[in-house]
């Protein structure tokens, strides 16, 4: 079995990564865990279980590594049950099980699900938590808590520092007993890394590309592959009783074509969704716009004034430049904006 530790030296001797000291500040706490989780259980008839070692709570600003050291982390375990999982996809099929499980009339649904959960791993590494829905905030306690009892151990990336999840949320009060219960269980740790080396990669990297061709798809395909960084899956997110569907979504980075966005009837507060879930969106196969599609370009201004707005980073192939994307027909004046924001965009220092 590979030590966190080994494994991230590996890496940077490899090339992978560059060292940095404060990601290696923290490997130990990583270490702590697996190792705790990889000792043979010495489980006699008088001897109890060891409990389980604390989790982590790693927190810090956007690009500093902390999935990626998650993930490495999670790939150390080996054949200690595990499960990687998006905070929000995790919440919605809490949310889903809780529904079924009411259904069948149980009294308390959430000690089943609870339950279910904690059968199948030991582990259960969280990317990105962050709390903004009241169904989310006054559940997660006493779920987590159930989680811990049955031994489930932790692990987890946020933007957040504890006291600050939920801030200001609805009926903030009942949320304080999570916080607490983190703080418990967990061990929280900053990850002050000085560089954003999310940004660091895309700098200088060409994110515009046309035309649409087998280049563009593999370029494309190249930027998505370095900045997934391993399997994605889709994220759905709750848009007003909607369901708005990222196909592929990773560390951040979301995966879409022009048609899954713009080519459906999505709206202004979908697009705002969007934006705030994702840090880099790659976009595929934008089209030359007229009007023959004028509600998807109606569409993409819109979206492209949501990403703008919430400095998220946009990767794309595109079957023109920004501004001969749409030269033709009512709208071109509006799409101006587009193209210069569109422009702007590709700048290297964007998003910072
Ligand atoms: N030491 C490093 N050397 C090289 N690349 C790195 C290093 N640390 C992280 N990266 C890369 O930088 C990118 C951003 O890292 P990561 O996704 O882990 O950041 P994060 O802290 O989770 O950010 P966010 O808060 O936005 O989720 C990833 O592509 C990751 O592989
Ligand atoms: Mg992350």
């Amino acid at each position: 079995m590979t030590e966190v530790t080994d494994l991230y030296a590996a890496r940077v001797a490899d090339g992978t990564l560059q060292a940095d000291p404060a990601q290696e500040a923290v490997l130990p706490e990583f270490e702590r865990i697996r190792s705790a989780l990889a000792e043979p259980a010495k489980r006699g008839l008088f001897r109890k279980a060891p409990p389980p070692p604390e989790g982590l709570y790693l927190w810090g600003g956007v690009g500093r590594g902390k999935s990626m050291l998650m993930d490495l982390f999670v790939e150390t375990l080996g054949e200690i049950p595990n499960r990687r999982v998006h905070f929000h996809a995790f919440m919605q099929e809490i949310h889903a099980q809780l529904h079924e499980a009411r259904q069948g009339n149980a009294e308390d649904a959430l000690a089943p699900v609870a339950a279910g959960v904690a059968r199948d791993v030991r582990v259960l590494a969280f990317d990105e938590m962050q709390i903004t829905d009241i169904t989310d905030a006054m559940i997660v306690g006493r779920l987590f808590e159930a989680l811990f009892d049955a031994g489930v151990v932790v692990v987890t990336t946020s933007n957040r520092v504890p006291d600050d999840l939920y801030k200001d949320g609805l009926n903030r009060q009942l949320f304080l007993p999570f916080i607490q219960l983190i703080k418990e269980r967990m061990v929280v740790w900053e990850l002050t890394s000085p560089t954003d080396y999310r940004q660091d990669r895309l700098e200088g990297a060409q994110v515009y590309f046309t035309p649409i061709g087998p280049e563009a798809r593999a370029a494309i395909r190249a930027v998505w592959t370095d900045l997934s960084g391993g399997a994605a899956e889709p994220l759905h997110l709750k848009v007003k009783g909607r369901d708005v569907v990222l196909p592929a979504f990773r560390n951040g980075v979301a995966r879409a074509s022009f048609y899954d966005l713009c080519g459906r009837m999505l709206g202004p507060a979908d697009y705002l969704a969007v934006a705030e879930a994702v840090r880099v969106l790659v976009l595929e196969d934008i089209p030359r716009l007229s009007r023959n599609n004028f509600n998807e370009a109606k569409r993409f201004v819109t979206l492209i004034d949501a990403l703008y707005e919430a400095r998220v980073r946009l990767i794309c192939s595109a079957a023109a430049e920004p501004e001969m994307l749409y030269v033709e027909g009512e709208g071109t004046f509006e799409f101006e904006r587009t193209a210069s924001r569109l422009r702007e965009m590709m700048a290297a220092d964007w998003g910072q």
